[in-house]
């Protein structure tokens, strides 16, 4: 009985690491292409992300001071070294470009009109992020976007109330 016991543990073990062990009984490319779309969005939010962080230098070069900027670049840069890590988590390869949202903010003539936009693209990272959390995924990874989530609208609703 005991045998029988240990036997079930492990299998809803296996059944519980879902992406981490029933993947490896399935080809490799397969997997690769069960991946694909996780990864593409993944890879899209990471250049967003890049972007951001460009977004945020310029913003603090403007203002130095202004704490909550100094908190958005650091959730931006954040995000990257999360996403890179969930890109390589789930055997994808980690895209080297870079978002140009820097320079559609830049390209607007007041802080209100950057400030906007700048929360407008952290709204779009936010349904990126929706659109990924149904694709199967490692737990490590969904813990990562969920988190990355919160954090976006949490810095939205603070430049909201700055504007
Ligand atoms: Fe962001």
């Amino acid at each position: 009985m005991a045998f029988k016991k240990m036997d079930f543990f492990m299998e809803s073990s296996i059944y519980d690491d879902v992406n981490g062990k029933i993947k490896m009984n399935i080809s490799k490319k397969e997997l690769l292409s069960m991946n694909n779309e996780l990864v593409d969005l993944l890879n899209t939010l990471l250049e967003a992300e890049k972007a951001g962080v460009e977004t945020m230098a310029y913003l603090l070069d403007k203002e130095p001071n202004n704490e909550l900027f100094k908190e958005v670049k650091n959730d931006e840069a954040w995000s990257c070294a999360g996403l890179i890590q969930s890109i390589k988590r789930e055997g994808g390869t980690v895209s080297t470009a870079k978002g140009d949202f820097a320079d559609k903010v830049r390209a607007l003539p007041t802080i209100q009109e950057q400030l906007d936009l700048l929360c407008k693209g952290q709204a779009w990272v936010v349904r990126r992020i929706d659109r990924a959390l149904p694709l199967e995924m490692s737990g490590e990874t969904r813990t990562f976007l969920e988190e990355m989530k919160k954090k976006h609208e949490v810095n939205i609703s603070n430049v909201e109330q700055g504007i």
